[in-house]
This record gives structure tokens, sequence and C-alpha cells, in this order.
């Protein structure tokens, strides 16, 4: 199904839809014409016209995973704010929501308000590995270091930070060290995070080559359709 990844927890059937775009895939038109008058407000206030874009694309991008989410069409009406930690959602739904976005692409995802969720994206940069190295602790070093230290594994453990706090809702208002990853597993394309102190949650990602994406799920998450779903995003994402 396009856009949708299949989930069973705990013998429950669970769908994602997601939605993602370039940012220069979209005209301004486009993008600002699908905000609300609440969003254009926000948006007219951002003090960089590419943030103000890319705010735009986290709402044109949310604005149609609800819609695939919800099996209708792309809503015109609805409105999206942020919670008391920065938090997005949708006013007067229970979905959850999680959007992410580089300089260049927003991906945003929608699923049943039970289900907590929260996705990343990180541009695939070794001029970062240092960056991401410094914020590791000793033992995230070691687990990182079973790959080699090796850039990719290195940016796929901070994607899964992100996704992680953000699936709390906090984003990194908690201590770092409640983020402390434990383990990172690579199954073919798919790699696997687990966390120390968070064991209720771990995180699925995958490297395009150009970027990296991370979904965070409640542990016990089956992906029925899940490298299928990734390789359809990595398709559309290899720019
Ligand atoms: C949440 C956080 C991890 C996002 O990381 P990022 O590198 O800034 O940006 P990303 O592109 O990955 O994600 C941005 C999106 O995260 C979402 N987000 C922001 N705060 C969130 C939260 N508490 N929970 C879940 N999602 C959140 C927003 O939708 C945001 O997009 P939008 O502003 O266009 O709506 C990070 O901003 C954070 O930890 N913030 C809290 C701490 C903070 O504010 N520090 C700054 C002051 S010291």
């Amino acid at each position: 199904m396009k856009n949708l990844i299949e989930i069973t927890y705990q013998e429950k059937k669970i769908k994602i839809a997601w939605s993602f775009t370039l940012l220069d895939d979209l005209t301004d038109d486009v993008l600002f014409s699908s905000l609300s008058d609440q969003e254009r407000e926000i948006a007219d206030n951002f003090s960089s016209h590419s943030r103000a874009k890319e705010f735009a694309a986290g709402r044109y991008c949310i604005k149609d995973a609800f819609a695939v989410y919800t099996s209708g069409t792309k809503p015109q009406n609805i409105t999206t704010s942020a919670g008391v930690w920065g938090n997005p959602y949708i006013e007067g739904s229970d979905l959850n929501i999680s959007i992410a976005h580089t300089d260049k692409c927003v991906i945003a995802v929608c699923t049943s308000g039970s289900f907590p969720i929260g996705i990343d994206i990180e541009e695939y940069k070794s001029s970062n590995d240092e960056l991401i190295i410094s914020q590791l602790s000793d033992t995230e070093k070691k687990i990182a270091a079973v790959s080699s230290l090796d850039s990719e594994a290195l940016h796929i453990l901070w994607a899964a930070k992100e996704a992680a706090s953000k699936l709390l809702r906090t984003g990194f208002r908690l201590p770092m060290s409640l983020f402390e990853v434990s383990n990172i597993i690579q199954e073919q394309e798919i790699w696997h995070v687990y966390f120390d102190s968070l064991e209720v949650l771990s995180v699925i990602a995958a490297n395009t080559k150009s970027r990296i994406v991370a979904l965070a799920l409640p542990t016990g998450s089956i992906i029925v359709n899940g490298l299928e779903a990734l390789c359809i995003m990595d398709k559309i994402w290899k720019d």
C-alpha cells in the first residue's frame, strides 16, 4: 500500500502513514497555500525564509500523511499546533504525528493516538562525525566502535536518539543519559537500535545513502512490510 507502513504490536495491527518531500520540488505557492491561517501567522514570524519554508513543508507533509491515514482527500481545514514541549499535534484530533526536516527535505508520519511514534532524518555527512562523537557516552563509543566507529553507525545512533526524544514528546529536554543506546544491530539494510533505560521503545533506521531515516516505535513492534516500505522511501529519497 502506498505510503503506509504496516505493523503488528501485541497482535494488534497498526498502520503508519508517511509523506516525504524534497523542498526544491514544491513551489512556495503550493507550500504556503496549504497552511491554515494560524499556521500562516507562525510561518510569517520566522526570521528566515528557509525556516518558514521548512515549517510549511512539515505542515504540507503532515496533511498528506493524515489523508493517507484516514483514506481521505488532503484536508484544507485542519491546523497543526505545538504542544507544551514543542511536540506537533493536529488540533481536534487524537492521532499521533511526528515531523523531521533537513535543509533539503521533510518527512512526516501519522498514526493512531494509542501508538507513540517519532521520526528523524539526518543528512549523511561524514563531516558531522566529530560532532556526533562528542555527544556520545563511552559505552556508545564502544558500541559504535564495533562498527569501526564508521560514519554510518554514528549517524544511525544520533538519528535514533532524536527519533526517541520525539516519541516521548519531550525532545532533548531530558538528561541525555536517558537516551543512552545499549545496542545496535544491522540486518541487511535495516538497523535496529535499543536503549539502556528506555526499554519500552526502540528504533528502526535505514541509510538511503544521501540520508538516514530513523523511526522510533514501542519495543515489540513487528514491521510487516518494513523492508518494502523503507525501500519505497529509499527510491524517493535518492535525489
Ligand atoms: C525535538 C528535537 C530533537 C528536534 O530536532 P531538530 O534537529 O531541531 O529538528 P528535526 O528536523 O529533527 O525536527 C524538527 C521537528 O521536531 C518536532 N518537535 C519539536 N519539539 C518536539 C517535541 N518535544 N516532541 C516531538 N517532536 C518535536 C517539530 O515538529 C519540529 O518541526 P517543526 O518545528 O517544523 O514543527 C530538538 O529540537 C529538541 O530536542 N528540542 C528540545 C530542546 C530545545 O528546545 N533546545 C533548544 C533550547 S536549549
